[in-house]
């Protein structure tokens, strides 16, 4: 996977393995969560060549997905699944598309199906990085042709893109993955529709459609859920977006009992 990442996934993953290894070696971090993805995957590997698996495998590590729990094992390191009171102190993730706007990070997530358990690490982390590189830059999300990726409850699947039809939003369930018959179903046996918003809904209200639809656990949208963008460019530089986080569980609160 290394040698086959464009020179802009590759600075950018580099440069987050740099902020996460100062990050770990200044002993701010002794839980990491970490992403699903192949730029998460590539920085993971980065990350453990600056530290050594060894000073890797001291730190407790949270796996987004099992594809990222398998991973990690295969190093021979161990990763827990499930949020711990306290929470994590740094997460790194990938992502499929970003728009900053007015200092927001507006983030689309879960091409790979693992938005909910994402979603979970990011709200429950002290800090929260993404890493991209340029091309998953927009002026505003929808802008790629990407879908918006929701988990949907497998008994509720056509009741939910019965309503998003009726706001005239497309959905489909998420099938043609060539590894199964039937849709894509997630790490949480939840089914995936792709929701087609862009120009139809605004992102805020899709966003509050959808938390509010029985039968949908999760969906891609990250609005407020980063502190920084890691920026990879093909030129072989990368630059830090910092953003404005305003999703983040309030036990993290400075002073609060874990
Ligand atoms: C997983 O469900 C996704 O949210 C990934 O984090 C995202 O698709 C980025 O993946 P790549 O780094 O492979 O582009």
């Amino acid at each position: 996977m290394t040698a086959q990442a464009s020179p802009a996934k590759r600075a950018a993953a580099e440069k987050a393995a740099e902020i996460v290894a100062e990050a770990v070696e200044s002993g701010s971090v002794s839980r990491l969560g970490v992403g699903t993805g192949s730029t998460t995957r590539l920085a993971l590997q980065l990350l453990a060549e600056r530290l050594g698996v060894e000073r890797l495998g001291r730190l407790r590590l949270y796996a987004s997905s099992l594809d990222t729990l398998l991973a990690i094992r295969g190093m021979g390191l161990e990763a827990y699944t499930a949020i711990p009171r306290g929470g994590l102190d740094l997460y790194f993730d990938g992502a499929d598309e970003v728009a900053v706007e007015a200092g927001s990070c507006m983030i689309l997530k879960g091409r790979g199906a693992a938005m909910t358990r994402e979603k979970l690490l990011a709200y429950n982390s002290r800090r929260v990085i993404i890493v991209v590189d340029e091309t998953k830059l927009s002026r505003s999300l929808g802008e790629k042709g990407r879908p918006l990726p929701v988990e949907v409850l497998p008994a509720a699947v056509e009741a939910v893109v019965w309503a998003l039809e009726a706001r005239g939003v497309p959905a489909r369930p998420r099938g043609g993955c060539g590894c199964r018959d039937g849709p894509a179903v997630t790490d949480n046996c939840g089914v995936v529709v792709d929701v087609e918003p862009w120009g139809r809904m605004d992102v805020f209200e899709v966003e509050a459609f959808l938390e509010t639809m029985p039968g949908v656990v999760e969906h891609g949208l990250f609005i407020g859920y980063a502190d920084e963008v890691v920026v990879g460019r093909r030129d072989g530089s990368a630059g830090v977006v910092e953003c404005r986080r305003t999703r983040v569980n309030p036990g993290l609160r400075r002073g609060w009992p874990s």
